[in-house]
């Protein structure tokens, strides 16, 4: 129900609640021209889909976001089942694809074992421009492979969907590495230290993140926070030897292949289960607000969730906000729901004649929809231009008794008659081979 005091029309006053929304099927075409794009890419690179359940246990999040992180302490809807256990609606998909990665023995695959999703998340987050509670991602994870080449084709192949959907020029990619968890342990407790004694210049947040998490104090967007994040001891002096190493030829594997990048020595993320390489999209108006994309190596994830020690890296992208870019930018999508038939009819014979037309005409590729109320003739030539159709095929009285049907040109206005056992032919000829939108069953559809 509503929670502000506007006064609804009454056949409104069941709405969504705050920050989620309804996909109409204007964004529909934009989501689906994504999906198609990400799959297309994915494929290619051998990545294969993955869907985790929408809700997990909730340890499974805690464990592996972090107890301290903003997502597990503020953010996860979490509620317990009829037997008091415990779950959580996916705030991201990270942590579900590891559960299943091992709960599936997908350790016994060949190594890396790649995988992709396009899933909803839910975060309680506040709501506002490109923030919801209900948000899409696409994400794609690498698992089992530590080398640095793997990153940096990562991170391209996040730059050829951004490509392919026309807005790679509104993000910068901002690179850092945090190190391993040893290397760390040592920079925390040096911030803690540099910290100590300014705690009351600090927001609320990173007051309570000082003690578990000093870090995020690095990236907060508090006026005071950031003056202190800005003299703070730099990570880059603390880092061990093999993180320094992997980053540089992280490096040099991008500028192998012509990727640009800012060093961004604050980028520390949000989740607690990055090791060594964290990077993000952010949008070059609006810095880190609103970031398309973002992520990272992982390498300790999957032990800590009781695997073998396995290195991984992986990515995860916010639909919402890429759809938001396109309109921006005014990128235009296919409309595939465009009709290409409006079928109108007089008379219950008419109508008879109709119904196995219509069925002929769509299994033809002929997208088509028929008016099979009652109502004049012009009033559903009438409706056939407000549904944008470019041709109506008439059948009244005349044309069923001589078993012919009028095909109109809606643009041009004009009409031809034609044998019945000829309709759908003629219509696929006007129409184009190439605009059909064709279904073979047992065909692989995606
Ligand atoms: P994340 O940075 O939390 O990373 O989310 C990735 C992207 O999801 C963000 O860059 C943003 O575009 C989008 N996003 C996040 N929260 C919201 C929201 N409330 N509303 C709209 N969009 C949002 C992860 O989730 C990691 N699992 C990424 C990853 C995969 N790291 C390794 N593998």
């Amino acid at each position: 129900m509503p929670d502000d005091k506007v006064k609804i029309p009454k056949n409104q006053q069941f709405q969504t609640p705050k920050g989620v929304h309804d996909i109409l099927p204007e964004d529909h075409d934009y989501f689906t021209y994504i999906k198609k794009v990400v799959r297309h890419r994915a494929r290619q690179a051998g990545f294969r889909r993955i869907s985790t359940p929408m809700f997990e246990f909730t340890d499974v999040f805690k464990r592996s976001i972090g107890e301290a992180s903003d997502i597990v302490t503020k953010e996860m809807y979490t509620f317990p089942d009829q037997k008091g256990r415990s779950l959580t609606l996916k705030p991201e998909s990270t942590a579900g694809v590891v559960r299943s990665y091992l709960q599936n023995n997908l350790n016994q695959w060949p190594q890396p074992v790649l995988l992709y999703y396009i899933e909803p998340h839910f975060r309680y987050d506040r709501p506002q421009k490109g923030r919801y509670r209900q948000f899409w991602q696409f994400g794609f994870e690498i698992i089992g492979e530590t080398d640095p080449a793997l990153d940096a084709q990562l991170i391209q192949l996040a730059m050829k969907i951004y490509e392919d959907l026309g807005i790679n020029d509104f993000f910068s990619l901002q690179l850092n590495t945090i190190g391993t968890p040893e290397s760390r342990k040592k920079y925390m407790q040096v911030l803690q230290d540099y910290y100590a004694g300014k705690e009351r210049s600090l927001c609320e947040d990173c007051k309570y993140r000082l003690d578990k998490n000093p870090m995020r104090l690095l990236d907060c967007k508090a006026e005071d926070c950031q003056i202190l994040a800005s003299l703070a001891p730099k990570m880059t002096d603390y880092l061990d030897k093999e993180s320094v190493e992997h980053y540089a030829e992280l490096k040099g594997y991008l500028d192998e292949i012509g990727i640009e990048y800012t060093e961004n020595a604050k980028l520390v993320r949000g989740l607690d289960y990055y090791t060594k390489t964290v990077f993000e999209f952010w949008d070059k108006t609006e810095g880190a607000q609103n970031a398309i994309g973002g992520g990272g190596r992982y390498d300790g994830l999957v032990e800590l969730m009781g695997g073998q020690p396995t290195p991984a890296v992986g990515f995860a992208a916010g639909m919402e906000r890429i759809i938001a870019n396109m309109k921006r930018e005014k990128i235009r999508v296919p409309k595939k729901d465009e009709l290409h038939v409006f079928v109108a009819q007089l008379g219950i014979e008419a109508k008879k004649k109709c119904l196995p037309l219509i069925d002929e005409m769509r299994d033809a590729g002929l997208k088509t929809m028929g008016a099979l109320g009652k109502g004049a003739i012009n009033i559903q030539l009438k409706l056939a231009d407000k549904f944008k159709a470019p041709y109506a095929v008439l059948i009244g009285i005349t044309e069923v008794r001589e078993r012919t049907a009028i095909i109109r040109d809606m643009k041009r206005g004009v009409q031809e008659k034609v044998n019945f056992d000829q309709i759908t032919d003629r219509l696929l000829e006007l129409i184009g081979e190439e605009n059909l939108d064709k279904y073979h069953p047992g065909e692989l559809l995606y």
